[in-house]
């Protein structure tokens, strides 16, 4: 039995169609990330599942009853925004304190929710400090620990991170994550980011123009993407693309460079000769003349990050990436050879984009 049930959601603002025939079903305690480029709808569909926005067509199911018709206060969700919307003339207890004193509820429940929400969150020091003393990380918490307090069935975030500083972020990543565990309730929550996506996730579900284009697991869209739109929007640097021909046994690269191909695709299921759109993620790489898949790069750019550099080569027009061990490139040549894990790199249909299995 699902939680929540979003039942053919569909969204126009004027002409505008922003959300398309949406389903999805996310059972209690899921924690659910929306993730996709500007202005492909993630906000609308968030704050239609609030009630902040009206739906044009379809049902949405919280629990057992159809919510789509209610007012945002009956539906009880709670939900976190990216610009914290504190009230300025609030103290931290007042502002978390809100919500339960908007409901009646008895001084003694707000205090045990309030002390509660604070503990959890690490803010108690700060209770009686406004908004305007507090740091942007430590607002961000003091919205979360609003939302919280409320005992809502289900949780909304939209960006709730995106104007923290890096650092920060990574903590509150890590928090956020603590917290939904902590809760056990449901979550859905709103990125563009996709290393936000892939670190919270239990399941993603990647958005374009409105549509659902994909959705799964992180690892499983991130390892078995079913076009190049999900293959290149997950991944950090992205995955190269490569125009590649197959003949036979051997795949060439677009510089005439040769490997071995068989065993490209999972399940014994051979590569029919043709044109591709080789996939290869920059970890598929690795520096090392052993093995049969081996390819000479020339590499023009190296960029360091500590543990592991990031080398550019081109083969022919095309531009690459490769993940190697730090240090490599240090050397006198930047010639190097590189081996490839054929078996993780993914092959799709040139003209469609759709990987082939
Ligand atoms: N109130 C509105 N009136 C008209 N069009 C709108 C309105 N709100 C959003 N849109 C349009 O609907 C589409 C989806 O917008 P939405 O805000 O949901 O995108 P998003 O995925 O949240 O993007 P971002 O990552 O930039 O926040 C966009 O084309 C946007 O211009
Ligand atoms: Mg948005």
């Amino acid at each position: 039995m699902p939680d929540l049930s979003l039942k053919n959601i569909n969204k126009f603002y004027g002409k505008v169609h922003a959300v398309k025939n949406i389903f999805i079903d996310v059972p209690t305690g899921e924690f659910v990330v929306l993730v996709g480029p500007s202005g492909c709808g993630k906000s609308t569909l968030l704050r239609c599942i609030a009630g902040l926005e009206d739906i044009s067509d379809g049902d949405i199911v919280l629990g057992e009853r159809s919510i789509a018709g209610l007012a945002p206060r009956d539906r009880n969700i709670a939900m976190v925004f990216q610009s914290y919307a504190l009230y300025p003339y609030l103290n931290v207890y007042e502002n978390i304190a809100f919500g339960l004193r908007a409901r009646k509820t008895p001084q003694a429940e707000i205090e045990k929710q309030v002390n509660w929400a604070s503990e959890l969150l690490e803010i108690g020091d700060y209770l009686k400090r406004y908004p305007r003393e507090l740091s942007g990380g430590q607002r961000q918490r003091v919205a979360i620990g609003r939302a919280i307090v409320r005992d809502a069935d289900l949780f909304l975030f939209d960006e709730p991170l995106s104007n923290l500083d890096a650092k920060l972020r990574d903590g509150m990543r890590e928090e956020i994550k603590r917290l939904h565990a902590q809760l056990g309730k449901t979550f859905i929550y709103v990125t563009h980011d996709q290393i936000e996506a892939m670190t919270l996730a239990e399941r993603i579900i990647l958005l374009r123009d409105g549509e659902i284009e994909q959705a799964g697991a992180p690892l499983g869209l991130f390892e078995q993407p079913d076009n190049t739109y999900v293959a290149g929007f997950l991944g950090s640097p992205p995955m190269n693309f490569v125009d590649v021909s197959v003949s036979g046994e051997t795949l060439t690269l677009p510089d005439g460079q040769t490997i071995p191909v068989e065993g490209a695709l999972k399940h014994g299921t051979t590569l029919k000769d043709g044109e591709f759109t080789w996939g290869v993620r920059p970890e598929h790489f690795s520096h090392s003349d052993h093995g049969a898949r081996i390819l000479r790069a020339n590499l023009e750019v190296i960029q360091p990050t500590g543990s592991r550099s990031y080398g550019t080569f081109k083969l022919a027009d095309t531009r690459l990436m490769a993940e190697l061990e730090a240090h490599v490139g240090e050397q006198d040549t930047r010639e190097v050879t590189l081996s490839v894990a054929l078996e993780r790199t993914v092959f799709f249909d040139k003209e469609t984009g759709k990987a082939i299995r």
